[in-house]
């Protein structure tokens, strides 16, 4: 067999591990057998063309990317270099924002599923791991997500990591809380409220919702690290996705930041909001 037919199998075998799945459970979902899934991940055959998309769909990436290993999961990200360097560039310490959660949940952490969305290098995906949240975290980045793995074992908690792109995941889980720490200014503003709206739909009743986002202001200077890719907020975007639910907490301040060593400032914007009943 060619080597894209064994890079295409050892693309799926590891995206399949990364969703815990069995090749049994797979070959269920797809209605062939557990044979057939063994040989496409060994390189020696394909599926067929008509159980891509479903294929797809249950690795939670697209056909593109099953088909090629490029998509932008896995493209070179603005933090990849420095995620490849030995230190942790957010740091290790958890962010205060994933304290407050912590504290605010008073202890009953045992069994909630919490989903953090651009988890960086982990620190606060391994904090809420060690506060006894099981753990899903996002992150677009290689390295990010090598480190994260790394940071994991070290710490000795356990999250499960999602190598993928949050613009294209579909969320399949129910999470009790679903959490972002700066990541989602990447979301491209006409695509906004639909992602809002998944992770509202996407939460268990009683459960929070809580981002830190970046807020555009004309006197703050635009940090030196950021991208073309990274679209700004405004004042109340955040207060408006979540209208119809309860706001614990919305505060926006300014904040002294040191990343790419350039001291500089951020205007910022953080909720925690709960899901009531309908
Ligand atoms: C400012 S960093 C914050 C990292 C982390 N939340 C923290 O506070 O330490 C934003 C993160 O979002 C990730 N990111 C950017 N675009 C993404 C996307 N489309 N899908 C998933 N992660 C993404 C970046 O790679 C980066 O790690």
């Amino acid at each position: 067999m060619c080597n894209n037919h064994n890079e295409f199998g050892r693309r799926i075998a590891a995206l399949r591990k990364e969703k815990g799945c069995t090749q049994e459970k797979i070959s269920a979902m797809l209605n062939v057998t557990p044979q057939a899934v063994s040989k496409w991940e060994q390189g020696n055959a394909l599926p067929d063309i008509l159980l891509l998309p479903l294929l797809a769909k249950l690795l939670n990436v697209s056909i593109d990317y099953l088909l090629t290993g490029e998509s932008s999961a896995g493209k070179v990200g603005p933090y990849d270099e420095e995620y490849q360097k030995e230190e942790y560039y957010w740091g290790m310490q958890p962010s205060e924002l994933a304290e407050q959660i912590v504290e605010l949940i008073e202890g009953d952490t045992a069994h909630k599923h919490l989903l953090d969305m651009g988890s960086g290098e982990g620190r606060d995906a391994i904090y809420f791991a060690k506060c006894g949240f099981q753990v899903d975290a996002l992150e677009i980045s290689t390295p990010g997500v090598e480190k994260i793995r790394q940071y994991s074992q070290l710490a000795g908690y356990e999250v499960n990591v999602l190598h993928a792109d949050m613009i294209g995941y579909e969320l399949s889980a129910a999470y009790d809380v679903i959490y972002s720490h700066g990541s989602l200014q990447f979301l491209p503003p006409e695509q906004r409220a639909k992602h809002f709206a998944t992770y509202k739909q996407r939460t268990k009743v009683g459960g929070l919702n809580t981002h830190l986002i970046f807020v555009e202001k004309p006197f703050i200077k635009i940090a030196p690290d950021w991208e073309k890719n990274e679209f700004f907020y405004q004042s109340g975007d955040l207060a408006r996705y979540y209208h119809d639910w309860e706001i614990l907490r919305c505060e926006e301040r300014i904040v002294d930041c040191n990343s790419a060593g350039i001291p500089h400032r951020h205007a910022v914007n953080h909720i925690i909001a709960r899901k009531r009943e309908a």
